[in-house]
């Protein structure tokens, strides 16, 4: 059963391109179990007509703050009690400038003002690539942000106008899982997870380094699940170029061995420990104090040394958390799994392939993850999809209480 089942939506659409896609919108959250209600902005009726959004939320829809005989029946108030969550798909530019002002100048940004807090308010942007990436709507949706707001999109993509970019409203499908996931119980409420993402760079010299490609979307996309299954979430993050999830707070670091510093610092009140970083093995004995010319040999000699282990670290730690660890591998994907499982000491392995279109850059990914006793595939799928299945294999695999865990080696 979906987690929307029983749950009261208020759909708010504001004008833009994308509004055509609400119908669908409105469809899909009826058939996971959700009642839906419309509010409509002046500016929304000129792409859809209120009658479509009629028939397929089959209640009344909403247009007009001073309407007298909407105020008799079910006004702004009413309405913004009424919700469970308020969903505003598409959200313009103006419509996140008005909300980020707090002005109440039609019907959808009034009853958003006057909103419970306990209602959720999910906005999905939908505007062209400049728009979205402008000084004003970048400031406009941290302000949101900050106020609580979840944020669901937008995409990369074909834009109406012609152009490419990121301002692409969420498919409908999408929009349904997200505002699903927050209805998720609460299976981790009040538990420290801490996590580690993304690459390491190793210098070299003052310019240069060695690192890998890891993006870091696997280990975010854990952080914010997360966090939605109500983790307090700790992400230890190498260089990456992804806004920090939801609920989540981030320590940056450079280096394996300033990495290493901040999960130590952190883990010992910690009940789950993810590795999920592509932490460098080696790293430049020495790093040249200036920037290293070129002379005149054709080749030349960097002498390396091992980088500490950070999960095999925190595995020995006389009292330590539950802890898994990642392995990325290009071949022998589950003797080298398995391999870890055993040498690090860890409770459970999340092996992937990398190469292909699959692993360090991609959006989506497939997991085989290992335990003593088990193992689990889970087949080709979005990061954060994934990373809600790795957590279900977690939290049935967490030992009943205690937090920490205490591990006597
Ligand atoms: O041994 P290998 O580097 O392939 O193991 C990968 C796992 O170990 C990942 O979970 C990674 O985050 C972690 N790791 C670490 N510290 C290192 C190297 C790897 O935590 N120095």
């Amino acid at each position: 059963m979906s987690a929307l089942s029983g749950k009261r939506i208020l759909l708010g659409i504001s004008g833009g391109i994308a509004a055509y896609k609400t119908p669908e919108l409105v469809r899909r959250l009826r058939d996971a179990g959700a009642t839906v209600r419309v509010v409509m902005t002046q500016a929304a009726t000129a792409f859809i007509t209120p009658l479509t959004l009629q028939a397929t939320s089959a209640n009344p829809v909403h247009t007009a703050l001073l309407d007298h005989a909407a105020e008799a029946g079910m006004g702004h108030i009413e309405l913004s009690r009424w919700a469970d969550a308020v969903l505003v798909a598409p959200a313009t530019a103006d419509l996140m400038a008005r909300l980020a002002v707090g002005m109440a100048d039609d019907l959808l940004t009034t009853l958003c003002l006057c909103l419970p807090t306990r209602t959720l308010l999910c906005l999905a942007p939908a505007m062209n690539h400049v728009m979205w990436a402008a000084g004003a709507t970048v400031a406009n949706r941290d302000t949101l942000l900050t106020r609580g707001i979840h944020l669901f999109g937008p995409t990369h993509g074909k834009q109406a106008c012609g152009e490419t970019g990121l301002g692409r409203m969420e498919e409908p499908i999408q929009l349904v899982a997200a505002l699903e996931r927050l209805f998720v119980p609460k299976l981790f409420a009040g538990q420290q997870f801490l996590i580690t993402a993304g690459p390491t760079r190793e210098a070299i010299d003052p310019v240069r380094f060695l690192s890998n490609r890891s993006s870091g979307k696997m280990g975010y996309a854990i952080a914010a699940a997360a966090s939605a299954l109500g983790a307090e979430v700790t992400l230890v993050s190498g260089p990456t170029n992804l806004p920090t999830p939801q609920g989540a707070s981030r320590i940056n670091v450079v280096s394996a061995k300033e990495m290493r510093d901040a999960v130590l610092d952190v883990v010992n009140d910690c009940r789950v420990f993810i590795a999920c970083a592509a932490v460098a093995d080696y790293r430049p004995v020495a790093t040249a104090p200036q920037k290293i010319k070129k002379k005149g040999e054709q080749a030349m000699t960097l002498v390396l040394e091992r980088t500490e282990d950070i999960l095999a670290t925190v595995s020995g730690l006389p009292r330590r958390p539950f802890v898994v660890g990642f392995a990325a591998e290009t071949e022998n994907l589950e003797t080298n799994a398995l391999d870890k499982l055993q040498g690090k000491g860890l409770d459970m392995v999340v092996a992937n392939w990398v190469g292909g279109d699959l692993g360090f850059e991609s959006d989506d990914n497939a997991l085989q993850v290992y335990w003593a006793e088990g193992q689990q595939i889970l087949p080709r799928a979005s990061k954060l999809d994934l990373a809600y299945a790795l957590l279900e294999i977690i939290a049935n695999r967490l030992p009943a209480n205690g937090s920490p865990q205490l591990i006597t080696h």
